[in-house]
């Protein structure tokens, strides 16, 4: 690609009124992340000096998420339009923000234009540097060409304008050749024309259209780049048309999973974020969400009914059904579940085995530790090949602060034990099985904390003597505490 200077301009500064939501319309989540991340990583990826975001009254919820997701996008700079007057006035913002004394491209790209991607910017992009054009922008043929703004050619064929819809004549309408709304610009000839747009249209807006017959009128050349596939540029502004893009772009990734080897059982249940990666031979169980940047090695199964985001997980490793896991690292040859909750901050190092109804939450288990039932293990460190029986609960919270459990290798925590923590069990400790561990355990040592126990010889026979007159547990011969109200 000819080397020229790149900046990348996204519009997201319009109320998305359609939407009828709160939430700005680019943060709408499209595969498990906002539909602006998806623009910012396509645009991220072509070498651009940086990019400016343009956002309208909700900038701080933008910005926040923008921050949250960032690592895909590159540097990335915001304006502020508030009102947003146009798309012409939002550009203008861009411009002001560029570096001072800038020269080379500006491409400019909506935010709410999902399925937008690189490869498709960066053809466009070298069209328009060996065409020598001032101003591109991209084009497509459309049989309903509705509300699109039109492009008009002269006699000779070159592009004069652009007309909105709403300012069109009925021959202008006729026109089937529409804008997609992506520009590329010479930075200095877009400063100029856009000096020159002003708001005199059907919508009272600055309209950035206005620039190409703007440009073509100072002498500018302008051209258009008529797209082959109309998929990439459509728009999202309604809830209905998120939902049918999302299925798009699921049905999209699912086939391309299937084509590099991974099972779904159930394609139509399975809901994989586009940047999921697998090793080879991986299953996918049915009714299945994988969101985020989640990382599968060889074999994995995921039996089904699990939601996973910002989740690796090693070689052979199995998820059974319904788990839940977020923000964590699960080693080789696990097994985990069914219903297990993997919170932020949990890792496995391999070889692990977290079973039903287990919770955890910023915790290590060391290579071939099992917590197979009914746990509660958070802010714990625990080493390797130690077992946690089932109900062991780390009484990490006082109230006030969360204080960590270190639990060694090679120990036996007992079943229904709690570790009021801050607290450390050595490595080869046993915990007898019903014990409140207030004090650090030593390496090799036993702790116990049982009330003696006693047997009272006849002490049952005793007990129903005295409740004779009432129908009970012995006479119902029915099991369950309440035996004695059922009128039998
Ligand atoms: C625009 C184009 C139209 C094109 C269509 C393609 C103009 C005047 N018209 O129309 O030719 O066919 O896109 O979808 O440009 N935005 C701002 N600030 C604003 C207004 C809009 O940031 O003040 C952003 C929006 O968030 C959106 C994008 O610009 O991402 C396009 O705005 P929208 O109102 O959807 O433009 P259209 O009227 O559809
Ligand atoms: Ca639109």
């Amino acid at each position: 690609m000819n080397q020229r200077n790149l900046y990348i301009c996204v519009l997201a500064a319009g109320m998305g009124t359609r939407m009828r939501s709160a939430l700005p319309k680019v943060l709408h989540e499209l595969g498990g992340e906002p539909m602006l991340m998806r623009v910012l990583r396509a645009v991220g990826k072509l070498n651009g000096r940086g990019t400016i975001v343009v956002v309208g009254r909700e900038a701080d919820q933008v910005v926040a998420q923008v921050d949250r997701w960032t690592g895909a996008a590159g540097p990335v700079t915001f304006a502020r339009q508030d009102p947003p007057r146009g798309t012409g006035d939002a550009v203008r913002h861009a411009v002001a923000m560029l570096p001072s004394g800038y020269a080379g491209d500006v491409l400019i790209v909506y935010g709410d234009m999902p399925r937008i991607s690189a490869a498709t910017l960066g053809r466009f992009i070298e069209s328009h540097r060996s065409g020598g054009a001032a101003i591109s922008f991209i084009s497509m043929l459309l049989k309903t060409p509705g509300s699109y703004g039109r492009v008009v050619r002269d006699e000779t064929g070159a592009v004069t304008a652009i007309v909105e819809a709403r300012d069109a004549t009925p021959a202008e309408l006729a026109i089937n050749e529409i804008n997609t709304g992506v520009y590329l610009a010479d930075a200095h000839v877009l400063a100029e024309t856009l000096r020159a747009v002003d708001n005199a249209n059907a919508q009272g807006e600055y309209y950035l259209t206005d620039i190409v017959g703007i440009a073509r009128r100072s002498g500018h050349a302008v051209s258009s780049w008529i797209a082959d596939s109309d998929g990439e540029f459509a728009g999202v502004n309604s809830r209905e048309e998120l939902a049918v893009m999302e299925n798009d772009i699921r049905f999209e990734t699912n086939r391309r999973l299937m084509a590099s080897g991974v099972t779904l059982i159930d394609p139509a249940t399975a809901y994989v974020s586009e940047q999921a990666e697998f090793g080879p031979d991986c299953v996918i169980g049915p009714n299945v969400q994988i969101l985020g940047r989640c990382r599968f090695g060889a074999g994995v199964r995921i039996e089904g009914t699990a939601w996973l985001r910002d989740v690796s997980v090693g070689d052979g490793s199995h998820l059974k059904l319904g788990v839940r896991a977020e923000e964590c690292r699960i080693g080789e040859h696990c097994e985990i579940g069914p219903f297990a909750n993997l919170r932020a901050g949990t890792e496995l190092e391999g070889h692990n085995r977290v079973g039903n109804f287990v919770e955890t939450k910023k915790t290590r288990l060391g290579r071939g530790t099992k917590a197979s039932h009914l746990s509660y293990l958070g802010d714990a460190t625990i080493g390797k090949d130690t077992n946690i029986g089932c109900g062991v609960i780390t009484v990490n919270y006082d109230g006030y602060d969360k204080h960590p459990t270190r639990i060694g290798d090679r120990c036996m925590v007992g079943c229904d034990s709690q570790l009021v923590a801050p607290v450390t069990v050595g490595d080869d400790a046993y915990v007898a099985s019903g014990t409140t561990v207030i004090r650090d355990i030593p390496a090799g040592a036993l702790a116990i904390s049982h009330h003696p126990q006693a047997a009272k010889p006849g002490w049952t026979a005793h007990w129903r003597r005295r409740h004779e007159n009432r129908t009970g547990l012995a006479k119902s011969g029915a099991g369950g505490g309440q035996g004695g109200e059922r009128k039998t």
